[in-house]
């Protein structure tokens, strides 16, 4: 197997991009769980009831809303800079660096196809969320409803790639690819 070092653009890239979908997964899981408007608006409604203050449940959820908006802004924030960062990512191979891998190349193990595949079906994915995301943002309203049924469904492939990527890594580690987390980080082989 190919003990390749991974070049100092490859790992900036990488790490940018993986702490990026990290904080970005933290958005979406406060928002699924603690900030989840019904949540809030359920913690105000009962706070109201000792009160002479009477809300309906729409203005609630608005308020609610309001609660989440400077959590939620990190989301877009999050996204607009993972925008420029696939857009640098999918430049590069243009300069020689990270190279998107042929699934339908000959001569390569099972394995290899499989990674590959995963990594296009990825990219694929990632588009799709960052295309919606900005139609939701920048795009005329009639469309903003249609592209957030869509966008949400982003939770999904993204666990699953973490999931997939992640045992990916540690197989590796620790059959065939001894020291593949550590050239990802420091580019070189650590010598024992
Ligand atoms: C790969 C990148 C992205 C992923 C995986 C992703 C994922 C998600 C998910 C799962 C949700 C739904 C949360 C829920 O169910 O409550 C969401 C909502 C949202 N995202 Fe993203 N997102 C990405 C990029 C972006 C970008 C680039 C923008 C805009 C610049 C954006 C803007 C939004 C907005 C406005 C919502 C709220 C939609 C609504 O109100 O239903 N996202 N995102």
């Amino acid at each position: 197997m190919k003990n390749s070092n991974y070049s100092k653009v490859y790992r900036i890239m990488h790490w940018l991009i993986a702490v990026s979908f990290m904080l970005l997964l933290i958005t979406i899981f406060l928002r699924l769980t603690w900030m989840n408007k019904y949540n809030v608006a359920a913690i105000i409604q009962d706070f109201l009831k000792d009160t002479d203050l009477v809300l309906t449940q729409e203005q609630l959820i608005v308020l609610a809303k309001k609660i989440r908006q400077p959590m939620w802004d990190w989301h877009i924030y999050i996204g607009y800079f993972l925008v420029g960062l696939f857009s640098l990512r999918f430049m590069l191979p243009l300069f020689g660096e990270m190279k998107i891998q042929n699934p339908l190349a000959k001569n390569i193990t099972a394995k290899a196809r499989f990674q590959n595949w995963t990594y296009i079906i990825f990219y694929f994915c990632v588009l799709v969320s960052l295309l919606t995301g900005l139609i939701i943002e920048l795009g005329p309203k009639e469309f903003k409803k249609p592209m957030e049924e869509v966008h949400e469904l982003g939770i999904y492939y993204l666990i699953g790639y973490i999931c997939i990527h992640l045992a990916g890594v540690l197989f590796a580690e620790f059959t065939d690819q001894k020291g593949i987390i550590s050239r990802m980080v420091s580019g070189k082989l650590n010598k024992e």
